[in-house]
C-alpha cells in the first residue's frame, strides 16, 4: 500500500432554492464512491461541501414565497442534507456559501487580487427594470429569439433553434419579474482580469489536471482569448457585499468555489485541522473537485487563477461527468422521468441507483443514461442474481453441517488468489474513476464464483458423508470469495457491505481485507441482503413524477397555502363594515403607505394602509371598499391607524383593494 495521503474532495454546491434531483445525485455518488474507495485504503479524507445560497434566482424566490432569503437556505439546506443522508452520501461538512466564513475569505481573496492588480473596473450599460428598480441577469429578460423567431425565450440562449445572442438582441423583451419593457442603465463593474493569468493556467492544464476532452476546449478558450470576468452585481442582491463599495456585491459565481474553502474552514475549526496546510499556496495535500461539465470554465480558469492571485494553492484535479439522460432523453417533467432524490427514496433503495450509477460511470464527460428497465435487469441479475446469491449458496451448507464455521484451508486456492489478485486492478479503476470497469471486473470474479459453486455441486456432494470435507472447503471458497466481492463493491454498496459484514463476524471491511481470507472462523446465519428490485416500483416512481408536475399547484394558492381552519366564531369576531374612501393622501418619509380616511356612515376613521406601490391616491378617492372596523387601533410612527382596509395580492404592485357590489352604503356589515 502506498504512503497516506491527504486528500481533500468536493462536489458542486447546489443552488439552495431548489431540491435534489437525480441528475445531482450522479455528481455525489460518483463523488460518494470516490471518496469511501480512498477512505478504504487507509487515507485521510474529507469531502466537504455547501448549499450555493447566493444570487438573484434565490432573492426572488425568497420574495416569492414571503420569506426571507436566509429563511429559503435554511429550509433547503435540511432538506438536500436528509437527501444526501438517505442516499448514503458519507459527506464530512455539508455548509452554506451564506456563511462568516465564506464572507471572510471572500472579501480576503478579493482584497489580494486588488492588491496586486487583477482587479479593474468599468461603466457598463445593461438591461434595466425600472418598476422592480433592479438590474436583469440575461435569465431574467425573455422574448422572441432573433434568429427563429420563437416567443418567450431567455435572454442569453434560444431553446427552441438553439441560438446564443446577447439580451440587447432579443424582439420585443420584458422582464420577466414585473413583465414590462426592460430599458437600459449604466453601472460601474468590478472585473477579474483573467488574462494575466493565462501562462500560469497554460502550465498548471498541461499537467494533467483535467480530461482531455476538457482540455481540448480550454485550448479552444485560451485561442478565443480570456476576457475580463465580471465579478460584481448591483443592489439589490442577494450575496456579500464588496469591501469599499456599496451597493455592490460579488456575483454568487465569485464566492460559490470559496464555499468549498469556507467549508472547510467551519469544519477544520470544530476537528482542529490546520486550514493553512490544507490550502496554503505550498500545500503537499490533495484537492479534487467532481463537476458537471457545464461548469468547467468557472472551475478550470476562474477558480485557479484566483487561488494563484490570492496565494492559495491549487487543485489537484478537476472531472466533469457529462449530462443525465433517463431513457436516452432529457429528464422530462412530463415524461415523468425528472425524477426527485425523494421521490426515488420513497420508494426504491437507494444502492440500487448507486449501483447502476457505477456501472455506467466512466472518467470521461459523456451524458451517461439511466435506462429503467436495464437499471431492474442489471439490479436484480448483477446484485441479487450473482453478488448476494453467492452467500446465500454456501450460508446454509455451513451453517447445517459445520455449525457455522468455516474450513482451515481453501477448496481451491487458485480462484481465491486470483480474487485477491484483483485488488490492485480495480483499485486503480477507482483511483481513475473508471467505475463501470470496476464494476464489470467484480461482476465476471461472481461469475467465476458461481460457476465454481455450480461445477462442485455442494448440495449433491452433502449427500455423501466421506465428501463433507470438500463440500466445507468449496462453501469456504464461496464465502471468501463474496467476502472479497464486499470489499471491492463496498465503496458502491455500503449498506450492503454492512449487512455482509455482520453476516461475516469478522469486523469492518477496508480495502486490505480483500487480501485476508477467512478460515476456521464463525459466520452468522444468512439473512437476505438485498431484495430484488420490482419493476412496479419503478412504473410507481414515474407515475409520481408525473403526478408532482400535476399535482403540484401553481399560482397564488402554490405561493401562499390555505391558513388553519377557524370555526364561525372566529369569524364573527372580526367586524367587517363597508367604507368610502374619503381622502387618500401620501404620507412624507413612509415608502409603502398612503393615509386614508375613510368613511364608515357618521363616523371617519384615519386608516394608514401599506397600498403605495398599488395605487395612485388620487384614483382611490370616492371608491368603496371594506375594512376591519373593530381592530384595535394602533400607533403608528406617522400616526394613529384606527382599522385596516382589505387588500388581496402578493404586494408590491399586485395588490387589489376589495370593493363591494354596487348599491352597498358606508356602514353596512359584512358577513
Ligand atoms: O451550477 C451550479 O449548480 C452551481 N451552484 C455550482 C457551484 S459549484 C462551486 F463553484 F461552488
Ligand atoms: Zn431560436
Amino acid at each position: 500500500m502506498s504512503e497516506q495521503r491527504q486528500i481533500l474532495v468536493t462536489s458542486a454546491l447546489p443552488y439552495a432554492n431548489g431540491p435534489i434531483h437525480l441528475g445531482h445525485m450522479l455528481e455525489y455518488i460518483q463523488t460518494d464512491i470516490w471518496v469511501r474507495f480512498q477512505r478504504s485504503r487507509g487515507h485521510e479524507v474529507y469531502f466537504i461541501w455547501a448549499d450555493d445560497a447566493h444570487g438573484t434566482p434565490i432573492m426572488l424566490r425568497a420574495q416569492k414565497e414571503g420569506i426571507t432569503p436566509e429563511e429559503l437556505i435554511a429550509k433547503s439546506q435540511v432538506e438536500h442534507q436528509a437527501d444526501f443522508d438517505d442516499f448514503l452520501i458519507s459527506y464530512d461538512n455539508f455548509y452554506t456559501t451564506h456563511s462568516d466564513e465564506n464572507k471572510e475569505l471572500s472579501c480576503l481573496i478579493y482584497n489580494r487580487l486588488k492588491d496586486k492588480g487583477h482587479i479593474t473596473s468599468r461603466t457598463i450599460t445593461q438591461a434595466y427594470d425600472a418598476e422592480a428598480n433592479m438590474f436583469l441577469p440575461d435569465r431574467f429578460i425573455r422574448g422572441d429569439c432573433p434568429r427563429c423567431g420563437t416567443g418567450d425565450q431567455y435572454g442569453d440562449s434560444c431553446e427552441s433553434c438553439g441560438a446564443t445572442y446577447d439580451p440587447t438582441d432579443l424582439k420585443n423583451p420584458v422582464s420577466a419579474i414585473t413583465g414590462t419593457t426592460p430599458t437600459e442603465k449604466d453601472s460601474e463593474h468590478y472585473f477579474f482580469k483573467l488574462g494575466d493569468f493565462e501562462s500560469m493556467l497554460q502550465t498548471w492544464l498541461a499537467d494533467d489536471k483535467v480530461q482531455p476532452e476538457i482540455a481540448n476546449k480550454l485550448a479552444e478558450w485560451f485561442e478565443t482569448g480570456l476576457n475580463d470576468w465580471d465579478i460584481s452585481r448591483d443592489a439589490p442582491y442577494f450575496g456579500f457585499e464588496i469591501p469599499d463599495a456599496p451597493g455592490k456585491y460579488f456575483y454568487v459565481w465569485l464566492d460559490a468555489p470559496i464555499g468549498y474553502m469556507a467549508s472547510f474552514s467551519d469544519y477544520a475549526k470544530r476537528k482542529n485541522l490546520d486550514f493553512d496546510q490544507w490550502w496554503g499556496a505550498d500545500s503537499t495535500t490533495e484537492l479534487h473537485h467532481f463537476i458537471g461539465k457545464d461548469i468547467a470554465y468557472f472551475h478550470t480558469l476562474f477558480w485557479p487563477a484566483m487561488l494563484e492571485g490570492a496565494d492559495f494553492r491549487k487543485p489537484t484535479g478537476v472531472y466533469c461527468h457529462g449530462f443525465l439522460t433517463v431513457n436516452g432523453q432529457k429528464m422530462s417533467k412530463s415524461r415523468g422521468t425528472f425524477i426527485m432524490a425523494r421521490t426515488w427514496l420513497e420508494r426504491l433503495d437507494p444502492e440500487y441507483l448507486r449501483y447502476y450509477y457505477a456501472a455506467k460511470l466512466g472518467n470521461g464527460v459523456e451524458d451517461i443514461d439511466l435506462n429503467l428497465e436495464d437499471l431492474v435487469a442489471r439490479v436484480n441479475s448483477d446484485l441479487v442474481g450473482k453478488v448476494v446469491n453467492i452467500a446465500s449458496r454456501c450460508a446454509g451448507f455451513i451453517k447445517k453441517n459445520f455449525d457455522g464455521t468455516l474450513a482451515d484451508q481453501a477448496g481451491k486456492p487458485e480462484l481465491i488468489d486470483a480474487a485477491m489478485k484483483l485488488s490492485e486492478t480495480i483499485a486503480d479503476h477507482y483511483e481513475k474513476r473508471e467505475y463501470g470497469h470496476a464494476m464489470r471486473k467484480i461482476m465476471a470474479l461472481a461469475d467465476q464464483t458461481n460457476q465454481y459453486i455450480d461445477e462442485q455441486k455442494p448440495w449433491q456432494a452433502i449427500k455423501d458423508e466421506a465428501q463433507h470435507a470438500d463440500v466445507q472447503r468449496v462453501c469456504t471458497d464461496g464465502i471468501n470469495c463474496f467476502r472479497i466481492l464486499m470489499t471491492y463493491l463496498k465503496p458502491v454498496l455500503p449498506k450492503l457491505a454492512a449487512s455482509a459484514e455482520e453476516f461475516l463476524n469478522a469486523g469492518e471491511l477496508s480495502w486490505q481485507d480483500s487480501q485476508t481470507p477467512l478460515y476456521g472462523s464463525t459466520i452468522k446465519p444468512f439473512k437476505a441482503l438485498m431484495t430484488r428490485i420490482e419493476a412496479d416500483k419503478v412504473n410507481e416512481m414515474v407515475e409520481a413524477s408525473k403526478q408532482d408536475l400535476v399535482a403540484t399547484p401553481t399560482g397564488p394558492l402554490a405561493e401562499d397555502p390555505l391558513s388553519e381552519e377557524i370555526v364561525y366564531d372566529d369569524f364573527a369576531k372580526v367586524d367587517l363594515r363597508v367604507v368610502r374612501i374619503a381622502k387618500a393622501e401620501h404620507v412624507e418619509g413612509a415608502d409603502k403607505l398612503l393615509q386614508l380616511t375613510l368613511d364608515l356612515g357618521g363616523e371617519q376613521r384615519n386608516v394608514f394602509a401599506g397600498i403605495k406601490s398599488a395605487y395612485d391616491p388620487a384614483d382611490l378617492e370616492g371608491k368603496l371598499t371594506v375594512m376591519v372596523a373593530n381592530l384595535a387601533p394602533r400607533k403608528m410612527r406617522f400616526g394613529l391607524s384606527e382599522g385596516m382596509v382589505l387588500a388581496a395580492g402578493p404586494g408590491g404592485d399586485e395588490l387589489y383593494i376589495l370593493n363591494p357590489d354596487n348599491g352597498a352604503k358606508p356602514g353596512m356589515r359584512v358577513k
